[in-house]
């Protein structure tokens, strides 16, 4: 493996893929403005599901001494995603959501991955870099076109726990750096990454579905 350090190795070789999922075009029409709350619900809903499976891996991997450094009990998503569907859709949320088929796919693949504590950084790494870098950019974008304010709608990009959050990625990628993985163990977390960049696009790519039906409307 390169003399890089592994947090540039693993960015590096999945920027192709970001760019992929950067480029989706349900993102694109949620960032237009084009579309209602209730499709961008849609969203936080399908996220509702995988932040389940991905704490719940968390915190199953409390005691496991190399997945134990990306255990963050303030980065846990469920209270703030249910704030947000209360609001987008009313104390009947739950009964408005179900997982569509490519989540119930990225949760199996989390859940099916996360006994391996590599496999469980790569779905974390994707998942919660992701929404405290573009999605610090998303969430100011979305409370300027729906007008919404901390305590629900967009609480799930709200990370105040953290504190700085430069910081906070900076101490993250340190630690990817300190994995004491093998060589060949650092390859299957990038090909994992990569795997998991492409469940989440398809995520994406199936709420396509209600950008075309609500546009065609
Ligand atoms: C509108 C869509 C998106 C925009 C504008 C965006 C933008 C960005 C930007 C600017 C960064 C670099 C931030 C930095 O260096 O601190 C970043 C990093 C990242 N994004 Fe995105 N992103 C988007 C969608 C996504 C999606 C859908 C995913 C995953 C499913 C994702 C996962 C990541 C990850 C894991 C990183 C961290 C890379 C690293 O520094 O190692 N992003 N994003």
């Amino acid at each position: 493996m390169s003399d890089s350090p592994f947090s540039e190795v693993l960015r590096n070789a999945t920027w192709s893929d970001h760019e992929s999922a950067e480029d989706d075009s349900y993102l694109k029409a949620l960032m237009a403005g084009q579309l209602s709350p209730e499709a961008y619900g849609e969203m936080v809903a399908q996220h509702y599901f995988a932040y389940l499976a991905l704490d719940g891996a968390s915190k199953a991997l409390a005691g496991d001494p190399i997945a134990a450094p990306f255990v963050f009990p303030e980065l846990y998503r469920e209270e703030a995603l249910v704030r947000d569907l209360e609001t987008i859709y009313g104390a009947g949320w739950r009964s408005r959501i179900e997982p569509s088929l490519p989540t119930l796919t990225l949760v199996a693949r989390i859940n099916q991955v996360s006994s391996r504590p590599g496999g469980y950084v790569a779905h974390h790494y994707t998942r919660y870099m992701g929404d405290l870098s573009g999605g610090q950019f998303i969430r100011m974008e979305l409370q300027k076109i729906y007008g919404y304010t901390p305590g629900g709608g967009v609480d799930f990009y709200l990370f105040d726990e953290v504190g700085s959050l430069p910081r906070f990625k900076n101490q993250y990628r340190a630690r990817l750096d300190a994995l004491p993985l093998s060589d060949a163990d650092k390859q299957r977390l990038i090909r994992e990454t990569k795997l998991a960049y492409q469940l989440n696009t398809e995520v994406l790519g199936e709420l396509g579905r209600v950008v075309r039906a609500e546009l065609a409307a």
